[in-house]
């Protein structure tokens, strides 16, 4: 029994004291005014009756309230005893105006409040989660003591093994840049940055590991292999039009000194020379033709002004605007057959397409004397083909020839005056077409290259 509870119990029997006090004191009252020895004896037997009456109604009044008070007082350890286990929802019946009650209304409030504290707090920790696996860059957070504390989803995808929050961050993490860097961020107290090329094989991370105020640190891991890639192959194609451009001029510059330096060349040696400087000139020419192709077809902007067209149509077409080039050549441009069905081209692009093709197989396959164009129709897409008989595309080669500026045999391409970027334009158009195109090829039995177009009425479904 609590202290509380027995104060209230030693109220009671004060008040029982006072009532038979009150008792007694009339009894002796009426013991002076009657003062006669029957009534003594008469007023003995109430006094009596009368305290006995007072115990039998106070005793078990006292154990009533005594009981209910337990009651109470229990559930209230047991209300607690919730909170405590993270049952928020617990309540207390908070019946009547006394003490108790009161406490027990604020003991609800509280656990009320409680309740939407912990609601709000789990709402923001789940938004703050999803945004954190919605980002691109992988974020992990790690303790003082270098164990994980939380990590998001795309963390996990770089990870070497699972990420388990309160594991050592080396477990799943081995790049030694980013150890290191959460390391000095530590240690420093300030934001360090750093390069990780051995997270993921082949890719490569900028990374951000920031101080926590609790000791530990952020790490932040933005993937640029992409990035990377643009600005590798931006140098690259600077560094090839650079050579490229610079070959010619170079020869164009000598032979232009070697005349300016003879006081009295002979007409035929100008001529040579002459030659040697237009023919410079005008692979200088087309370089620069080239490059601007290339620029416009691989811009954001290039238009291309579709229409339907017939496959066969436009197989007769190429092979006809481009007989010229073959003429001289003793190569046949023949047909290998074609279906009337309609694909979305832009005629002009197309005569590009089929003029890049068709000229590299005359200038690299002109012993195979023949080269075939043919288109075949298949469910939502007619796939066009040139076909020549020369001397083929090594395999280590066929996947690289759509590159600027890859050439299999360089010496050979440049004599020939090619720059290596015909494949590239070309790529760029039957992609802006939504079409696909690749090379294949046996070496010495020639090569084929094959484009696919959509057909401009795509078929219902299969088996139409
Ligand atoms: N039909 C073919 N047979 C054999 N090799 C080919 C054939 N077509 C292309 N190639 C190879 O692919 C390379 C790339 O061709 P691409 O058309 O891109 O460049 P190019 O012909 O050298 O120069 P450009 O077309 O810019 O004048 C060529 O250099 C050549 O080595
Ligand atoms: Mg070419």
């Amino acid at each position: 029994m609590t202290p509380r509870v027995f104060s209230k119990l030693l109220g009671l029997f004060v008040l029982l004291l006072v009532f038979e006090t009150a008792v007694m004191e009339f009894v002796f009252r009426r013991f002076v005014e009657q003062s006669a020895g029957e009534t003594l004896h008469r007023l003995g037997l109430e006094a009596l009756w009368s305290g006995l009456i007072a115990l039998a109604v106070a005793l078990p009044l006292a154990a009533w309230v005594a009981a209910r008070i337990t009651d109470r007082l229990g559930k209230v350890v047991s209300f607690a005893r919730k909170i405590a286990g993270g049952d928020l929802e617990a309540r207390l019946d908070a019946y009547g105006d006394d003490e108790l009650a009161t406490m027990e209304a604020a003991l609800n409030q509280t656990a009320q409040r409680l309740g939407q504290d912990f609601a709000e707090i789990e709402s923001r920790r789940q938004e703050l989660v999803t945004m954190l696996d919605s980002m691109q860059e992988a974020v992990i957070a790690v303790t003082r003591e270098g164990l994980v504390r939380w990590s998001n989803a795309v963390m996990q995808q770089f990870a070497a093994t699972q990420i388990v929050p309160g594991r050592p961050l080396v477990h799943s993490v081995r790049d030694p840049e980013v150890l290191a860097c959460v390391r000095a961020a530590q240690e420093r107290g300030e934001v360090r940055f750093g390069r990780a090329s051995s997270l993921v094989h082949g890719r490569v991370f900028e990374i951000n590991a920031a101080p926590l105020p609790s000791g530990g640190a952020l790490v932040v891991l933005h993937d640029v292999t992409g990035i990377e890639a643009a600005e590798r192959s931006r140098r690259d194609f600077i560094a090839n039009v650079s050579h490229e451009l610079r070959t010619p001029l170079t020869s164009i510059q000598g032979y232009v000194e070697t005349l300016l330096e003879d006081p009295d060349p002979r007409p035929e040696t100008t001529r040579e020379f002459l030659g040697v400087i237009q023919k410079n000139a005008v692979r200088m020419n087309r370089l620069t033709e080239d490059l601007l192709a290339l620029a416009s077809v691989e811009s954001p902007d290039y238009k291309i002004a579709r229409q339907a067209i017939r496959a066969d149509e436009m197989v007769q077409d190429a092979i006809e605007s481009l007989g010229g080039i073959v003429v001289d050549s003793e190569v046949e441009l023949e047909s290998s057959g074609a279906p009337d069905a309609l694909v979305m081209a832009d005629p002009d692009a197309m005569n590009q397409v089929f003029g890049n093709l068709i000229e590299n197989s005359l200038k690299y396959a002109k012993s195979g004397k023949r080269i075939r164009v043919g288109a075949r129709q298949h469910q939502n897409e007619v796939e066009f083909t040139v076909e020549d008989f020369g001397p083929g595309i090594a395999s280590e080669h066929l996947y690289r020839i759509f590159e600027r500026f890859y050439r299999v045999d360089k010496a050979r391409s440049r004599d020939s005056g090619g720059t290596g970027l015909g494949l590239a334009i070309v790529k760029h158009i039957v992609q802006a077409h939504g079409g696909r195109i690749w090379a294949e090829s046996e070496l010495g039995s020639g090569a084929q290259f094959h484009f696919t177009l959509p057909l401009a009425k795509p078929m219902a479904g299969p088996g139409h």
